[in-house]
């Protein structure tokens, strides 16, 4: 027996890699329907590597009733006229957008850090999946957390255009043509020139003078680790295509050593730590495009403050960030409350994953 699975949103960035996703962890599904919007009725999308092909439907006139789990994609204008369609017809929804992340009554979840506050999702039948940026931050954060209480974090990110959609990835591509055939490179989506460049700017500018992404990313941790954690981000856009780095500052209330964050990063649930201290033997983002593990090198002392560490994170944001986290927050439901299938156990697949990790 397996599951009754809808992915909206099935035509972009994120969809497209939950489809693989599931297709990859083999996740038990008896059926599955493809949505999107009427744009692109009729289109047929791959279902991973495998044979199978799905013709999308039009979300306006998708039946709920009857399936159950969704995997939302769609942003959050669309997620707040059809999530509540889902979640009232008794399918549970786990939505990417930001629009129920802060919501009380909708748990907030990353499998490898907070699984235990999904039993809450029965208060409105929604599940929120954190913004691509946070989700690999608190994967590296937690097993430290763990180990040496965490006081503050001072994150700068170098996110890619594919954090923006399937326009962003246009963007940078056809900014990066016209520039080479001297063309003019027009900023459409982005605020200006990401070709060549680099953007201080991702998300509405908020009254304090940080963005709206700095300001999730500190909300959204919080929510996620606990209030106390004490953190403060400058996120960046980067003319690359797939992948989000961050240069992480932690200082810890108890004493850390690298060598025992390295030793504790090792074992962690969800980390691959690549850290050799010579040219090449850390991880960059075109080396994690397609890979299931978040990424940590050069752990490093911090010499200004007590009890400090430093650390660079990349992970591929349309599979930590977004599609992987949503699937493996559909296999801790399954395991734990719908009972459908047998789901493959958290972790699992990372160690095949980082095999091959080198020249993705
Ligand atoms: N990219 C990331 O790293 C990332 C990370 C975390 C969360 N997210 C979130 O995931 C969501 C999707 O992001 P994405 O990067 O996949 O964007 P995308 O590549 O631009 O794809 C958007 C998808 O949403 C569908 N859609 C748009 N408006 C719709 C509507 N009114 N009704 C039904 N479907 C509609 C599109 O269908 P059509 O093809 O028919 O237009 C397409 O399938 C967003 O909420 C985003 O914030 C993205």
């Amino acid at each position: 027996m397996g599951y009754r699975i809808v992915v909206a949103g099935a035509t972009g960035n994120v969809g497209r890699e939950m489809l693989n996703i599931l297709a990859e962890r083999e996740f038990p599904i008896d059926e599955i329907a493809v949505l999107a919007s009427s744009r692109s009725q009729g289109d047929m999308v791959d279902f991973g590597d495998t044979d199978r092909q799905l013709k999308v439907q039009n979300i306006e006139y998708f039946d709920w009733a009857g399936w159950d789990i969704a995997l939302f994609a769609i942003g959050s204008e669309a997620t707040a006229v059809y999530a509540p369609k889902a979640a009232a017809a008794g399918c549970v929804v786990i939505d990417n957008s930001s629009l129920y992340r802060m919501d009380p009554d909708v748990p907030l979840i990353v499998p490898e850090v907070n699984p235990d506050a999904i039993d809450g999702y029965t208060r409105r039948n929604i599940i929120a999946n954190p913004n691509c940026s946070t989700a690999q931050m608190v994967v590296a954060l937690k097993p430290l957390h763990d180990a040496a209480t965490i006081k503050r974090v001072v994150v700068s990110t170098y996110q890619s255009v594919s954090g923006a959609g399937k326009q962003g990835m246009d963007e940078l591509f056809e900014q990066s043509r016209n520039i080479f055939v001297g063309d003019p490179a027009e900023p459409r989506l982005f605020t200006k020139q990401i070709a060549f460049n680099v953007i201080p700017h991702i998300d509405v500018f908020l009254d304090d003078g940080f963005t709206k992404e700095e300001w999730k990313m500190v909300v959204e941790t919080k929510k996620i680790m606990g209030p106390k954690i004490k953190i403060v981000a400058t996120c960046v856009r980067v003319p690359v295509f797939v992948g989000h780095s961050e240069a992480l500052a932690i200082e810890f209330e108890n004493e850390i050593s690298a060598v025992e964050a390295q030793n504790i990063l090792r074992e962690a649930p969800g980390i691959m730590l690549i850290d050799k201290r010579e040219d090449g033997g850390y991880i960059t983002p075109v080396e994690c495009v397609g890979e299931f593990a978040t990424f940590v090198s050069r752990v490093r002392e911090d010499p200004t403050v007590e009890n400090g560490l430093i650390l660079w994170c990349v992970s591929d944001n349309l599979r930590k960030g977004a599609a992987l986290n949503a699937v493996q927050i559909a296999e801790l439901l399954g395991r734990r409350h719908l009972k459908k299938g047998d789901m493959i156990e958290d972790g699992a697949n990372f160690d095949d994953a980082a095999d091959d990790d080198a020249d993705d």
